[in-house]
């Protein structure tokens, strides 16, 4: 079993290790045919197993009818969507034919953190194959969760670079009526950035230690515009996941509510209205629409989003000033993601009323403070730093007892530049508290959750099963790399 930690030297061996890869992958490239188009190809588990082999590669995809050179998961773009039940032992045979190490982490899934399970800190050199096993509990939610690479320094560069999948677990919610009755869609979005030649731009220096990398491609399951139908009378379920490394999605349907029915972690208590949606990276939310309008084609837009303080870098210096947080940079026009159409009509469903009960959960019996924060590095650049620190493999950041209950306060220093942060947490689901004091106004379960400069999110952890080291960290996948990760290593109480 290969498993191992980086100490800071392999760290830099492994990063110069890279510098070579980008050339072999130029060679390589042109050996590979197109093998493939956006799919959706899936695995569903039988019998209480799921037996799946991955291999990652670069190679030739067809992306938003282009030919792509990208990395992908069995060719597929986005990667295999899996599918699961409670109880089941998912067998993941992983081949890493990238030029550079990987990883696979199960974002969501309340599974060990240990071993060959949803181990963050192990990785699978070039040309190795390594089986993750590991069982998804009896009392696992059902929900939206995915996988992706968790290497670190990098997993911006990987998950760009097109390596991402839907992982979900079937259980109760899908069993309510309404809900069953549905129509479901599964929607990846994410952003691209390719070059003349099919190539993927690398990221320019000042994107990377900034708003993190973001392409101009926008896809949804690799698709630009793709066409989904309402059933008329009916419902439409949408997956939603925010795969980009960086970009935000701000959604609405024209003339349609959303009513969301599950955050990250999944079911809400009840279906709650929703104008629109924000998903930032690593989130996912499952929406019903309701087939109620004038039969005909709305869009899904992703409405404008001021990652703030944008205006300042990308050509704002001087009009929106230095002062304060410039909220003019992002385009000011909706961009269209996908069309929905509708189509025949079916016998009329209503909304469910009820979906899966939210645990209250008690009191905390530790609070901690998380301060989210950047600074220049001599000599690399930008670091970014929870708690003033970048991330360290071999250093405990946060011990927890299991079976205890905690708040953590993640607070955003808002300072003259500051950034947006989706704060993310394996292994323990959360519910949101409040928001610079204020309570949320819905209780849901959450894994990602994003933290505006000048915010302070208060969340609450209960830290059940499963001993071991895991992460929290910002899911702009370039603000991780470069230092915005924290270990939490947790204990049974008289555990060492
Ligand atoms: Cu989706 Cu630690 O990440
Ligand atoms: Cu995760
Ligand atoms: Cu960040």
């Amino acid at each position: 079993m290969k498993k191992r930690l980086l100490n800071r030297r392999q760290f830099l061996v492994a990063l110069s290790a890279s510098t070579v890869g980008a050339l072999y992958l130029t060679r390589q490239a042109f050996e590979q045919p197109v093998t493939s188009s956006p799919s959706s190809d899936h695995y569903v588990s039988k019998e209480g197993l799921l037996d799946v082999s991955l291999d990652a590669r670069y190679r030739s995809v067809n992306l938003a009818g282009r030919e792509a050179r990208l990395y992908s998961y069995n060719g597929s773009l986005p990667g295999p969507r899996l599918e699961v039940k409670p109880g089941d032992t998912v067998r993941i045979r992983f081949t890493n034919n990238l030029p550079d190490p990987t990883n696979l982490h199960y974002h969501g899934l309340h599974v060990s953190p240990s071993e060959n399970a949803d181990n963050a800190f192990l990785e699978v050199p070039p040309g190795e194959t390594f089986t993750y096993e590991f069982t998804i509990p009896q009392n696992h939610p059902a929900g939206t969760f995915w996988y992706h690479p968790h290497r670190h320094g990098l997993v911006a560069k990987q998950v760009f670079g097109g390596l991402s999948g839907l992982l979900i677990v079937r259980g109760e919610l899908d069993d309510i009526p309404e809900i069953q009755a549905a129509q479901e869609e599964f929607l990846v979005l994410k952003d691209f950035a390719l070059g003349d030649d099919g190539h993927i731009q690398p990221p320019n220096r000042m994107e990377r230690m900034m708003q993190g990398r973001e392409g101009s491609l926008v896809t949804v399951n690799g698709s630009v515009n793709p066409n989904f139908s309402i059933p008329e009378g009916g419902l439409l379920r949408l997956r939603l996941l925010n795969a980009s490394s960086s970009r935000f999605y701000r959604l609405m349907l024209q003339d349609h509510p959303l009513y969301l029915i599950a955050t990250d972690g999944g079911a809400l208590g009840e279906p709650v209205e929703l104008k629109e949606l924000l998903l930032t990276p690593g989130e996912r939310a499952e929406v019903l629409i309701r087939g109620e309008r004038e039969p005909g084609e709305y869009l899904l837009l992703n409405l404008p989003y001021d990652r703030s303080d944008m205006g300042m870098m990308g050509g704002g210096m001087m009009g929106g000033g230095m002062m304060g947080r410039s909220r003019s940079t992002s385009p000011d026009r909706s961009a269209t993601l996908a069309t929905l159409t509708y189509k025949d009509r079916v016998k009329s469903l209503p909304l469910p009323e009820q979906l899966i009960p939210v645990e209250a959960l008690p009191e905390p019996q530790k609070v901690r403070r998380f301060t989210l924060g950047h600074g220049m590095a001599p000599g690399q650049g930008m670091a970014f730093t929870i708690n003033g620190k970048t991330f360290n493999s071999e250093r405990i950041d946060t011990q927890v007892r299991l079976n205890t209950v905690e708040d953590w306060e993640i607070a955003n220093e808002g300072m003259m530049m500051g950034f947006d942060h989706p704060f993310h947490l394996h292994t323990n689901a959360f519910q949101v508290i409040s928001r610079n004091g204020k309570s949320e106004s819905y209780r849901g379960w959450k894994d990602t959750v994003p933290v505006p400069p000048g915010d302070v999110v208060r969340i609450r952890i209960p830290f059940k099963d499963f001993p071991g080291k895991a992460v929290y960290h910002c899911h702009i996948l370039d603000h991780e790399d470069l230092g915005m990760m924290g270990v939490v290593k947790m204990q049974q109480l008289g555990q060492s």
